[in-house]
């Protein structure tokens, strides 16, 4: 089936094409440049932004993968969790189009669509679900940290979340305090690459907690109070570096140890991982060597698909069409505060 897709929760505008499990386009225009000057996500900015790309991004989509709009058997968008009015834009079109074209419509939820975007592999990108195994799934963004059992194709169980910040949003703001530009995270994992991970003894916050919950403001709290006793420390470039990779080393350590004590209590032989800190390379590294140690397979979703993207919404709507999933109404609405579970 052929099947387009839009992704515009956050401050990514994308639309995809898929084909029978293929990925004939995948278009993502980032607003990370126009954010960066606030520090931060401004919700009215995003989505004006989604409203002026939207239409040259699809066009550009249905161009790369040689599809006419008449030629589209099903029309997916995200339906939540995240920005209302961000989320409105894409999920309005989408329907729109559903409408004028009479073909279904299917809403899907964005982190259900990360969790399997491990199983989409390759160049150009194809799904593959033949070898797809029940797994514990970690879902690290800037907005959420989720721990997942998938037991089956389409069927999963939330297993924890965090109680406070999210791993990625505490990148994010330990980086503000070093003065690291917006978003943090891809700059704290650059310079942590020259650091000493042992340097700083930060925190690992309920790593030995009986629950598979987590916790990362207490993290970014003694980050603030050792710099306000040590500002000077920010002077000095190794040191910059050193507590990158100390700060880093706590995050990777909690996300990490907890993922492999899930999987191993529910007696899964399969980690998968998405999400925008999963592009980080010390716990791509670190999950890697964790899972091999314990006799677990590893999946990891491809960097360019961690982050925000509309192929694994089109992925997983064309599965559920495949399983019989009901459709989702036109006269839906959007679901920002959507839980997984
Ligand atoms: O999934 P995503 O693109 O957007 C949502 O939040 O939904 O994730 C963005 C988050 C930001 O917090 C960013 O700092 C973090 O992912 N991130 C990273 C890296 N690349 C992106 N964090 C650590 N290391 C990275 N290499
Ligand atoms: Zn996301």
């Amino acid at each position: 089936m052929t099947l387009l897709a839009i992704e515009t929760s956050c401050d990514e505008t994308s639309v995809a094409v898929v084909r029978d499990g293929q990925v004939l386009a995948n278009i993502v225009s980032s607003q990370i440049q126009l954010h960066a000057e606030y520090g931060g996500i401004v919700p009215e900015l995003a989505t004006r932004e989604h409203l002026r790309n939207l239409r040259p991004v699809a066009r550009a989509a249905l161009a790369e993968a040689k599809v006419t709009s008449g030629e589209l058997e099903a029309i997916a968008a995200t339906q939540g969790p995240g920005l209302p009015s961000a989320l409105m834009v894409g999920f309005q079109a989408a329907q729109a189009m559903a409408f004028v074209l009479r073909k279904p419509f299917i809403g899907i939820h964005h982190h259900e669509a990360h969790l399997y975007s491990p199983w989409i592999m390759g160049h150009p990108p194809r799904a593959d679900f033949t070898s797809f195994r029940p797994s514990v799934s970690l879902i690290v963004s800037g907005g959420h940290t989720l721990l997942v059992h998938v037991e089956a194709e389409l069927e999963h169980r939330l297993l924890g979340s965090t109680v406070d910040d999210a791993a990625g949003e505490c990148f994010d703001k330990v980086a503000k305090l070093i003065g690291l530009p917006y978003p943090g995270g891809p700059e704290i994992d650059r310079l942590a690459e020259s650091g000493n991970p042992r340097r700083f003894a930060f925190p690992r916050p309920m790593i030995n907690d009986a629950n598979d919950d987590f916790s990362f403001s207490g993290l970014k709290t003694s980050v603030r109070y050792f710099l306000r006793d040590h500002p000077e420390l920010l002077n000095d470039n190794q040191t910059v570096r050193d507590l990158c990779a100390s700060v880093q080393a706590a995050i990777v350590e909690v996300l990490v140890t907890k993922t492999i004590r899930a999987a191993r209590r529910l007696g899964v032989g399969c980690v998968t991982a998405s999400g925008g800190v999963i592009c980080n390379r010390a716990l791509r590294q670190e999950l890697a060597v964790t899972c091999q140690r314990n006799g677990l397979t590893l999946r990891l979703a491809e960097k360019s698909l961690c982050t925000d993207n509309a192929a694994m919404i089109g992925v997983l709507a064309e599965r559920k069409v495949l399983k019989s999933r009901p459709v989702t109404s036109l006269q839906a609405e959007i679901a920002p505060s959507w839980t997984l579970d």
